[in-house]
């Protein structure tokens, strides 16, 4: 008999800590966590079960389906923007055709065990892409279907992915004679910049916000690489971890649309600095600008509307930005570095 399991791709990275840290606590089931990289010592669990391989390594999916029955999948593993636009082959391989990968796996593993599996997928607010900075303060709160226009390739393989979901779950080979539904639940979430207390981030355009916070905790001084004006929406990483775990746990009748917004608090990089220096007084950030990864943040929206997540499922952070910056990163963050 196959053990009935939920798989987490990219395990490894800032999300997967936080949601394999929130299920060593709240879940029953059994977590299989695969990354290219071998899991952090830190990460540990009864209920867990390490595999360290690539999500295009056909071989790999096939050794996770030979032992494990998977049920839900909440897939991570991407090459994040900066990281994209430096290597744009690779990352098209790696955040479509991977995604592609685990799509067909849920399919198959719907078919075998007859239920159907949720496929959770952090998309991102780098599908949007607006044109320059007036467009963008006057379009406020961006609505999910308003502005799809990305001008990376992170974002674009983000927006066709979220389409691939839908396809996979509403239109599935829908000119077959024998065709039925490929069992697999999609549902996305674009996510805005990510602050997590515990984590470096790598390769990602919105990592200014965070690096200048884990810099300064350390003493260490920090040149910004976008403009004090750059404004976008932020999230601290407990409620991403909220987020997900409540979507997948939301009842699809509940549920009008595939992929949502989520949002927290907006902030212009100016702002940031000063959440920050409220925390660590002794901070040196500075500004130097690059002009290409600030273009990059220009073009994405300064906030989202999020009111069909709560509509939906209730969506509501608990972190506002004085709450995350005095009780969750500037505490944490800091007892981090204290230790070592
Ligand atoms: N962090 C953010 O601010 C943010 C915002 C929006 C969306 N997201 C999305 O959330 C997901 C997780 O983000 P994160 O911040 O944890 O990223 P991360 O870069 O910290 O982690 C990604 C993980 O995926 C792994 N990985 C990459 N390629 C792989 C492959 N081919 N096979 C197996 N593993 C592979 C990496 O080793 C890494 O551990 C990504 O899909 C990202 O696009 C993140």
């Amino acid at each position: 008999m196959r053990k009935p399991v939920i798989l987490i791709t990219g395990a490894n990275g800032e999300i997967g800590h936080g949601l394999i840290e929130y299920f060593s606590t709240s879940e029953t089931h059994d977590i299989v966590a695969l990354d290219l990289k071998p899991l952090d010592d830190s990460l540990t669990g009864p209920n867990l079960r390490s595999m360290q391989g690539d999500i295009l390594d056909d071989h790999v999916m096939q050794r996770i389906v030979s032992e494990f029955e998977i049920h839900v999948i909440y897939h991570l593993a991407a090459m994040l923007s900066t990281r994209a636009e430096y290597t744009p082959d690779v990352a098209h391989d790696v955040n479509v055709n991977g995604t592609l990968n685990l799509l067909k796996l849920a399919t198959e593993q719907a078919r075998w065990h007859g239920t159907p599996v949720k496929f959770l997928f952090p998309s991102s607010i780098a599908v949007y892409g607006l044109p320059d900075v007036a467009t963008k303060a006057d379009a406020g709160k961006v609505r999910e279907r308003d502005w799809n226009v990305p001008t990376t390739m992170y974002g674009c393989n983000k927006l066709y992915c979220e389409q691939l979901g839908r396809y996979y779950s509403d239109h599935f080979r829908q000119l077959a004679a024998d065709r039925s539904p490929s069992g697999v639940d999609f549902r996305g979430l674009r996510f805005p910049g990510l602050i997590s207390a515990k984590t470096m981030p790598a390769g990602g355009t919105s990592d200014f916000a965070p690096e200048m916070l884990h810099a300064a905790a350390q003493g260490q001084p920090y040149a910004c690489f976008v403009e004090q004006s750059a404004r976008i929406p932020f999230m601290a990483m407990p409620d991403a971890i909220k987020a997900l775990v409540d979507l997948a746990h939301a009842d699809v009748k509940q549920l009008s649309r595939r992929v949502y917004n989520v949002s927290s608090f907006s902030l212009s990089a100016g702002e940031v600095r000063e959440m920050v220096l409220k925390a660590f007084p002794q901070a040196e950030i500075t500004f130097e600008p690059d002009r290409q990864r600030n273009n990059i943040v220009d073009s994405w929206p300064a906030d989202v509307d999020d009111s069909a997540a709560t509509k939906d499922w209730g969506w509501k952070p608990d972190y506002d930005v004085r709450r995350a910056f005095e009780e969750y990163l500037a505490p944490t963050i800091g007892e981090k570095y204290r230790q070592g």
